[in-house]
């Protein structure tokens, strides 16, 4: 069944497939894991390797960055745009070396306590880090879970979120939790894409809800209105 074949299969496409050659992922530290989830959150993959570097290779720590001047972290995010991530994330270092000992808790709670932080990159921090069995639900794993599973109505719903969310969770495996949310997002963003899903060569095809019923390109359903 799906539930029990999601994930193998999901990872041995990764291996084929995915992205091991990104520079958050060697070394794979906290650190570098966070702040490449900021970037990313509004700013594509390729957009953000060269500024990742040039951020890393000023401010290569938690500490470095908590203790730099505000003008830095702006000077070394401009060009990426969305500031407010760089002021919140400037700010939450400071915090963690206040409230943590100078370092990411390893805490969903604690994570999404941070200015910056939601649900979803919490999840990706905790099993990119620390290979913690987290969920993330961003735009294209709800949109790769909701066609899999046939889940009617916009994502953006809270009871239709609240629903992916307990399918992301149900879906977990108990090893290579890192890879995983690394090939979830690989999966969305290059296989099961928005305007275009590469259903033909699909490794979950014959598990499809969207595909078996002719549904693809209605799911997930659009914002109403
Ligand atoms: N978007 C957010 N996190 C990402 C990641 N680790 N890889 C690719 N896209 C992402
Ligand atoms: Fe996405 Fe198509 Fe694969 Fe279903 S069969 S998961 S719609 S690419």
């Amino acid at each position: 069944n799906i539930e029990r074949d999601y994930t193998a299969r999901l990872l041995a496409w990764f291996d084929r497939h995915g992205r091991h050659d990104l520079p958050w992922q060697h070394p794979r530290t906290p650190y570098r894991v966070w702040l490449s989830e900021i970037m990313l959150q509004q700013t594509q993959v390729a957009v953000v390797i060269p500024y990742f570097q040039r951020f890393v290779d000023a401010l290569p720590d938690l500490s470095s960055l908590a203790n730099a001047a505000q003008d830095e972290v702006l000077a070394l995010w401009s060009g990426l745009g969305y500031y407010a991530r760089a002021r919140n994330l400037h700010a939450a270092a400071k915090r963690c070396v206040e409230l943590h000992d100078g370092d990411l808790p390893r805490d969903l709670e604690a994570l999404v306590a941070l200015p910056g932080i939601g649900r979803s990159t919490a999840g990706a921090i905790l099993s990119q880090a620390w290979g913690d069995a987290a969920p993330i639900l961003d735009g294209n794993v709800k949109r790769v879970l909701s066609r899999l599973f046939g889940i009617e109505g916009w994502p953006g719903t809270p009871a239709v979120e609240k629903r992916l969310w307990g399918i992301a969770a149900s879906l977990l495996p108990d090893a290579r939790l890192a890879d995983y949310t690394q090939a979830q997002m690989d999966f969305g963003a290059t296989l099961c894409t928005r305007a275009d899903p590469a259903c033909a060569i699909c490794p979950l095809q014959d598990g499809c809800t969207a595909l078996r019923e002719g549904r693809v390109a209605e799911l997930p359903s659009p914002k109403p209105g």
